[in-house]
């Protein structure tokens, strides 16, 4: 947790609009005058990047899902020690989009590791470090999906490999992160990710503001 800071993770199916939000919440929270570092997973890091790049870039199964998971753990363990974990002790408030749960939900519940082992090696890799909130962007996977589509339409579709898995699949990660929150209800908020992107925002905005009180930022 971050003794110092705050770290924050938005997580949520593909489509489910957490580039955006991270993008709005940084604008609110620097608009605040907090001190805000926006990063992402897979990636935050040079390196991290890279792996990002080797991982999304395959066809889909192309990794064997252990490979996937140690490839994915890689990036976060450069991304915690070189990125977040020096940010949170500068005091800042850390955005990331995506962590440890997407871990949990692609690699555990959708490619069938085992939720113990990812939790062990994540304890290991990263000293423990879990987000001091997640915001869980809920949204049916079908929306989510064809907010994605709209999306890369246009765009190189390298990005889209785990988009191109198939809805039953996304509703199997939808659940996933609803059963994390559930979990540990303390450290995770729930957001109705339906409806306009502002009342999205607004969403997260009071979901987030009780924590950010408790903060010592
Ligand atoms: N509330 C919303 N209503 C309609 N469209 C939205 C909403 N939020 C985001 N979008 C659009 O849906 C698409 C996906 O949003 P965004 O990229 O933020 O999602 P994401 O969760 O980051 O997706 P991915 O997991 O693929 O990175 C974008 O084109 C975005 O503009
Ligand atoms: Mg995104």
């Amino acid at each position: 947790m971050g003794a110092q800071g705050f770290f924050l993770a938005v997580e949520g199916i593909d489509g489910s609009g957490k580039s955006g939000i991270v993008r709005s919440l940084a604008a609110h929270l620097g608009a605040e005058g907090r001190d805000v570092l926006v990063t992402r997973e897979p990636g935050g890091t040079p390196e991290g990047e890279a792996i990002r790049g080797l991982v999304l870039a395959g066809a889909d199964e192309a990794w064997d899902p252990m490979a996937e998971l140690l490839l994915m753990t890689a990036a976060r363990v450069q991304h915690v020690r070189r990125v977040i974990a020096p940010a949170l002790a500068q005091g800042r408030v850390v955005i990331s989009d995506r962590y440890a749960g997407s871990t949990l939900a692609y690699q555990g519940t959708g490619r069938g590791l085992s939720e113990d082992f990812i939790r062990t090696l994540h304890a290991e890799a990263t000293g423990d470090l879990w987000p001091d909130l997640t915001l869980v962007l809920d949204l049916e996977a079908g929306v989510g999906l064809a907010r994605s589509r709209r999306r890369l339409t246009g765009e190189t579709l390298d990005e889209g490999r785990f988009e191109s898995l198939d809805l039953a699949f996304h509703e199997r990660i939808r659940a996933a992160f609803l059963a994390q929150a559930a979990r540990d209800p303390g450290r995770h908020a729930v957001i109705d990710a339906s409806g306009t992107p502002e009342e999205v925002q607004a969403r997260a905005c009071a979901a987030l503001a009780p924590f950010l009180a408790q903060a010592p930022v």
